[in-house]
């Protein structure tokens, strides 16, 4: 029996993970859950986990969640503290965190600290203190198990072989809604256009991510952390059907590749119970009804964004940090209606371009370079 912290119980990750759990009660239990403002969904999830405690963002919110949780009895918390207290608590085996962006980073840490296995989802804790990230993780002997599918695929790929044979990480990415559409009408494209994310249902932010292909971005950083590789030897191919889930070349040119379903349960219960896999509810991928599996360049006029994060990578220290905050914001003003689709790639790079990257040690200064980035990139928008 594993016990779990769930960070980000009330999101798209949180709710597969959750739907896991209910279907293997004898191999997990949910200990913790961490939520934002979706206090319904956080208050039917307590009632049928029963976790010990959970943590909410806001301390206002918490007379409404003991509201909404009659008399149902577990230990209420908020903020980062909150948040951290939960993924540390002597009853958790492993965080699974799935809060999205920034807010995720400080308690993925603390958890990190504590000890405890990681099965990470929220990719923006590693683009943002992947340094700091993965040497807290080697001092604690932590082990780090990718939750995102292409990083799981890679991960699968790596299993049974040896490091000094790899070549090449390939990363793959549909493309997103936008991949056919004319280069001059993406100006005019509608938020309900950019979350129609052609094979995953996911939360907003990922899907519009995924649109502007920073998502992949964000995945390569991630994926030089996780994998300990250099920039230059992860590349990103657009594969339509999102079947192939990513591959991993290797020096005899022989390319492991792992394939499946667009199902987030799959990685997830790989990273919850390595080495072993689960047979779930979910359908096997049946390769007679694949017709086609095409692999494509990336055009990089209609996906700017990717580039935007190789040159955060190449040049390091704070500047992914930068990257990631001037992306939520300009993402943010998307779905907000504030800005166009094509000037969230702008925001971001002018956000770039005013920064004076260094090396940080403590994530403080990491922190500290979030926030005026986010405060930069506000302004540029208003
Ligand atoms: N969805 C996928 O298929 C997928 C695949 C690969 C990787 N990922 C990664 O997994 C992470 C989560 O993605 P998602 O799609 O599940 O996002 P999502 O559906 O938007 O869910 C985000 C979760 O984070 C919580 N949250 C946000 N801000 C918070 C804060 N300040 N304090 C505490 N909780 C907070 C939200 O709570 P409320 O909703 O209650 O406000 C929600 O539970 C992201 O980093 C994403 O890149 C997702």
């Amino acid at each position: 029996m594993r016990s779990i912290a769930l960070l980000g119980s009330t999101g798209s990750i949180g709710v597969s993970t959750l739907a896991l759990v209910r279907e293997f009660p004898d191999q997990f239990k949910v200990a913790g859950m961490v939520a934002g403002e979706n206090l319904r969904r956080l208050a039917a999830q307590v009632k049928e986990f029963s976790p010990a405690r959970v943590a909410i963002k806001n301390e206002q919110d918490v007379p409404r969640l003991r509201k909404l949780l009659g008399n149902h009895q577990v230990e209420i918390l908020w903020g980062q503290h909150g948040a951290a207290e939960v993924a540390t608590g002597a009853d958790i085996d492993v965080v699974l965190a799935a809060i999205v962006g920034g807010a995720g980073l400080m308690p993925t840490l603390a958890g990190v600290h504590a000890g405890k296995e990681i099965a990470l989802a929220n990719k923006e804790a590693l683009v943002m203190a992947g340094e700091i990230f993965v040497a807290a993780a080697k001092a604690k002997r932590v082990r780090l198990l990718p939750v995102d599918s292409e990083h799981s695929a890679i991960f699968q790929c790596l299993q049974g072989n040896q490091r000094e044979d790899v070549d090449k990480l390939i990363l793959t990415a549909s493309g997103g809604p936008f991949l056919r559409t004319p280069l001059n009408r993406l100006e005019k494209v509608t938020v309900s256009q950019a979350l129609k994310h052609p094979n995953w249902k996911m939360g907003q932010k990922i899907t519009i991510d995924s649109a502007t292909m920073m998502n992949k971005g964000l995945e390569v950083i991630e994926a030089r952390w996780e994998f300990d590789m250099a920039p230059e030897r992860i590349e990103v191919v657009i594969h339509p059907q999102s079947v192939v889930h990513s591959m991993v070349r290797y020096q005899d040119g022989a390319i492991m590749a792992q394939l499946g379903i667009p199902d987030m349960r799959i990685p997830i219960a790989y990273a919850l119970s390595f080495p072993h896999r689960l047979k779930g509810g979910w359908p096997p991928l049946e390769v007679t009804r694949q017709s086609e599996l095409n692999f494509l360049p990336v055009e990089k006029r209609r996906y700017p964004a990717l580039q935007l994060a190789y040159d955060a990578l190449s040049t390091g220290g704070t500047l992914p940090a930068v990257l990631n905050a001037a992306n939520e914001v300009a993402v943010a003003a998307f779905l907000g209606g504030r800005i166009g689709f094509r000037q969230v790639h702008k925001i971001i790079a002018k956000t770039m371009d005013k920064h004076a990257p260094k090396h940080a040690r403590e994530v403080e200064e990491v922190l500290e370079v979030d926030r005026w980035a986010r405060a930069h990139a506000g302004a540029l928008i208003a």
